[in-house]
């Protein structure tokens, strides 16, 4: 089966296309166009810019997409778009883009929750044409979500069965990292930049919160950990010392407490599975201590498909189209982005 995956929640306009034969996944093409540089002027997302640019973007990159994989959109057996959660406007684009395409072209149409797409990340081959066997996949097992709008503990149960075991209550973990490196004087977005810092830095120089460690629950919370390294900050004379002690006892405290919940969901589910995915994931000083504990069966997705792209989505419309395959009619004519969307 050939799949065409498109991606436009936030500010990423992304085409891919997969091949999936006998369990065996190749990535034809995978083409993710960024809108960071033009983001970066207004430290963040500008939602009405980043509509405009998936309008100027989307059918280009789709051609893209077309084009190295040597195929046409007649060769295309499905079409896999994200109808959530993100940015309404930005959602609207590639999904009216996907009914279009799918409906004068009639071909299969599935959309997806776009923190499925994350969930299967880690599955995508290193690169183009290498191939994956996805019969890898053995379920239950975590996954530990961490974006610039996410920070969730999920159970996979199977293809189409989560659990929402925690999430956070206010802050996401990246949305902390930019804020704090805003904070440092540091560009955006800000965690490749404070991970850049860090490495230099003495991750025990000051002794930051970890919010909501011991609670009974599995949630998070980093507004309060963002507000001590602000109030830190007041006290000190910013240098370039300073800069990498702060970023280093920052990102000490934020995987400290994401690595922590973690095992609290591994002990109370008995799962020892666990998959860490979504843009936080690149952060290797996070992939350096959930790797270094012993008994836990980890997973990360490769830095390319850490951040939002199209090859997740087309995948995961793959898995949920193959549960009821030829399911698909006209009623997706109807469908609207759903900007809250959650995983159930
Ligand atoms: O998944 P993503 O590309 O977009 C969504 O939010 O959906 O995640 C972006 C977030 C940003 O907050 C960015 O600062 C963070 O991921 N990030 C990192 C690193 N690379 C990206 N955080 C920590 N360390 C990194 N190396
Ligand atoms: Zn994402």
């Amino acid at each position: 089966m050939i799949v065409l995956g498109i991606e436009s929640s936030c500010d990423e306009t992304a085409a891919a296309v997969l091949s999936i034969k006998m369990d065996k996944l190749t990535i034809l093409s995978n083409i993710v166009n960024s809108q960071v540089k033009i983001h970066k002027n207004y430290g963040g997302v500008v939602p009405e810019v980043a509509a405009r640019q998936h309008m100027q973007n989307i059918l280009p990159i789709i051609e893209l997409a077309l084009e190295n994989a040597s195929l046409e959109l007649k060769d295309i057996d499905l079409i896999a778009v994200t109808l959530g959660p993100g940015l309404a406007t930005s959602l609207m684009v590639g999904l009216e883009t996907a009914k279009t395409l799918a409906w004068i072209n009639n071909k299969n149409f599935i959309s997806v929750n776009h923190l499925v797409g994350h969930i299967w990340s880690w599955l995508l081959p290193v690169k183009e044409r290498a191939e994956k066997n996805l019969t890898e996949v053995n379920f239950p097992f975590i996954t530990l979500l961490v974006s610039g709008g996410h920070t969730e503990l999920i159970l996979v149960k199977d293809f189409n069965k989560f659990e929402l075991l925690g999430r956070t209550l206010d802050d996401a973990v990246g949305e902390a990292f930019d804020k704090v490196a805003k904070m440092l004087g540091l560009g955006y977005p800000g965690g490749p930049e404070i991970a850049r810092e860090a490495v230099k830095g003495n991750r025990d120089a000051f002794s930051l919160p970890r919010p909501m460690l011991d609670s009974d629950d599995l949630n998070f919370s980093f507004a309060g950990l963002k507000t001590a390294v602000l109030y830190e900050l007041k006290k000190q004379k910013i240098s370039k010392k300073l800069i990498k002690d702060m970023a280093a006892s920052f990102e000490k405290a934020a995987v400290d407490v994401l690595l922590r919940k973690t095992l609290k969901a591994v002990s109370n589910s008995n799962v020892k599975n666990v998959v860490v995915a979504g843009g936080v994931s690149a952060n290797q000083y996070l992939r350096q201590e959930f790797a270094g504990v012993k008994d836990l069966n980890i997973k990360f997705p490769e830095v390319i498909y850490t951040g939002d792209n199209a090859a997740m989505i087309a995948l995961a419309g793959y898995f949920l189209y193959n549960l009821k395959p030829g399911g698909s009619n006209n009623d997706y004519l109807g469908l609207k982005a759903l900007p809250n969307l959650i995983i159930v």
